[in-house]
């Protein structure tokens, strides 16, 4: 593999594989490593660059793997090191770089250093690796603010002792305290360990709320909702965070070729290039088009924003149309009204007729989704920029809405209550065979129940389609390669504000149809779409692909 090139990121179709849930070799009903490895022709057959691997570290599961209980090692239900190494060999063996997920914000309470900070009492040099404090109120029965966690519910919980430790997310993910030196030489530790074991990029999880300024007093949570968020806001997108970043940085560039970082940063569109700097971790997602419905001047207008602001820092942009904690995209765009929830994402919400398969009134139109999903897709792989693919949208795969809440397992669902139905949906392991236990993702079960309609998407059965997903993907990873050129596109007038038309340096154009009604287009040189095309027009809801070679 070509080890010397420092750029591979920059366009790169990366792959997000989610571990528990992708194949499972040693039939314990939960993905693993060595179930990766022997799906390495699958990923080399798909055509991408790089895979992402969520969390496989040690960890009780309170948050699908994000409470980590060692950052150097393999969770044993998932394997080994030395499969690890393994994997890696096998995926460098056919140019698929791996990119691993870091956690800094928070560990798991199973951590040692967590167990160490609640033995070892108030005060102690233990307890500073975290965010401890007095409570108020008469015996400081109550926690020292109200602010609230991500996953709903209080930050603050409280140890047995009478102290209190913020969590900015779930319980049982308690955030680590970034001025202590300590915490950030762990974490050097961590990034030397897996760059030296060959891994080739970072993500890097809620990067925007390490660093904190916990002063007294304290703030409360209306305070906190009212400050700027400008880089001096107590707990998000502080500008002192990219003081980690640069020290992370030289680390990175201390390998050759230099490990490469992307950072999840829910923060102001205007301040992601600070993370996106290669000062700094040199890429940041941008999630606009989770956000974003099937439209097209909403296409238009985030293509371009987003383009210019990774063009400010050198960078490149990212695509993002699903990953692990969204609706998948084929379910977005086939629901007549997507519910969203405070941060104005597109959620599953308890009640939607919809949610009833089959039920008396399903209001999730499918096909229409999947032709809007394949037609985004062919769209976003025609950027400049790197994009990101979250396993099983290859297929086609819709959100599998109908688990039993007896089945769920996302924390975001348990402390809503019930509200929220979470991350799960997205999360069901992959159907590999048409039929079997399990969809021949392992023995027989599955750690969260797979549909009756998932052997009509597995890979067996799209593998036999030339007009499945699986297929249009391949075969778009495999042009884009050939097509890929200097990172500019030109905007064409179509003459129609429902359809969008850029052309890339080397001939590559892409006519994408959002509205409903045929688009004339007499061209004979078109290499792909996502639907059938008849001649001479691009049909609604449609995306082509044309280039003059
Ligand atoms: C990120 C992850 C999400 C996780 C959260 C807390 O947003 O993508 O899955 O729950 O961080 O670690």
């Amino acid at each position: 593999m070509t080890t010397t090139d420092a750029t591979w990121w920059r366009q790169a179709a990366v792959y997000q594989v989610y571990p528990r849930s992708f194949a499972d070799a040693d039939g314990d009903g939960i993905g693993d490593i060595a179930g990766i490895t022997s799906r390495v022709p699958y990923l080399a057959r798909l055509g991408i660059d790089a895979v992402w691997l969520s969390p496989f570290y040690p960890s009780a599961l309170a948050d699908g793997g994000y409470d980590v209980a060692d950052y150097r090692d393999v969770d044993p239900r998932l394997g080994t090191l030395e499969d690890f190494d393994a994997m890696v060999a096998a995926l460098h063996a056919q140019d698929i770089r791996v990119v691993v997920d870091i956690v800094p914000n928070h560990t798991s309470d199973q951590h040692e250093w967590f167990q160490e900070a609640l033995a070892a009492g108030p005060g102690s040099p233990a307890r500073d690796r975290y965010i401890f404090r007095e409570g108020t109120g008469p015996g400081g029965a109550e926690a020292p603010t109200d602010w609230e966690s991500a996953f709903g519910g209080p930050a603050w919980d409280r140890a047995a002792d009478g102290q209190w430790y913020l969590h900015n997310f779930a319980v049982e993910q308690p955030d680590l305290n970034w001025a202590n030196p300590e915490v950030r030489d762990d974490f050097v530790r961590t990034l030397r360990f897996w760059s030296d074991r060959g891994v080739d990029g970072f993500r890097i999880d809620v990067a925007h709320m390490l660093t904190k300024d916990m002063s007294e007093p304290l703030p409360s949570r209306a305070e906190l909702d009212a400050m700027p968020r400008d880089g001096a806001h107590p707990l998000i997108d502080r500008d002192d965070v990219h003081e980690v970043y640069a020290e992370w940085r030289q680390v990175f560039n201390s390998y050759d070729p230099p490990r490469t970082a992307v950072a999840e940063a829910w923060v102001d569109r205007a301040r992601i290039p600070l993370y996106a700097r290669a000062e700094s971790l040199g890429q940041a997602f941008n999630f606009d088009l989770l956000e974003a419905d099937f439209a097209a001047d909403q296409f238009r207008r985030i293509v371009t924003e987003n383009l210019e602001l990774a063009a400010s820092s050198g960078s490149s942009t990212t695509w993002v149309l699903s990953n692990h904690d969204v609706v998948r995209h084929a379910t977005r765009y086939g629901l007549p009204h997507p519910e969203r929830d405070a941060d104005g994402r597109p959620a599953l919400k308890h009640g939607n007729e919809w949610l009833l398969s089959g039920g008396r009134q399903p209001r999730l139109d499918r096909a229409g989704g999947l032709r809007r999903a394949r037609a985004a897709t062919l769209f976003v792989l025609a950027l400049p920029g790197s994009a990101y693919l979250y396993q099983g949208e290859e297929l086609g795969l819709h959100e599998v809405a109908e688990l039993d809440d007896a089945d769920r397992q996302d924390p975001t669902f348990f402390r809503s209550p019930g509200q929220d139905l979470g991350r799960d949906g997205c999360r069901v392991p992959l159907p590999w065979t048409r039929t079997g236990g399990s969809f021949g993702f392992g023995a027989d079960g599955a750690h969260l129940p797979q549909p009756a309609w998932f052997g009509q998407c597995s890979v067996e059965a799209e593998e036999e389609h030339h007009d499945s997903t699986l297929t249009l993907y391949r075969r778009a990873l495999a042009l884009r390669r050939e097509l890929q050129s200097v990172e500019q596109l030109t905007w064409i007038d179509a003459g129609r504000a429902d359809v969008l038309w850029f052309e890339r340096p080397n001939g590559w154009t892409v006519v994408a149809n959002f509205g409903t009604e045929p688009f004339p287009l007499d061209r004979a040189d078109i290499v792909l779409a996502s639907t059938d095309v008849p001649i001479g027009v691009v049909p609604g809801e449609s995306t082509v692909w044309l280039a003059s070679r």
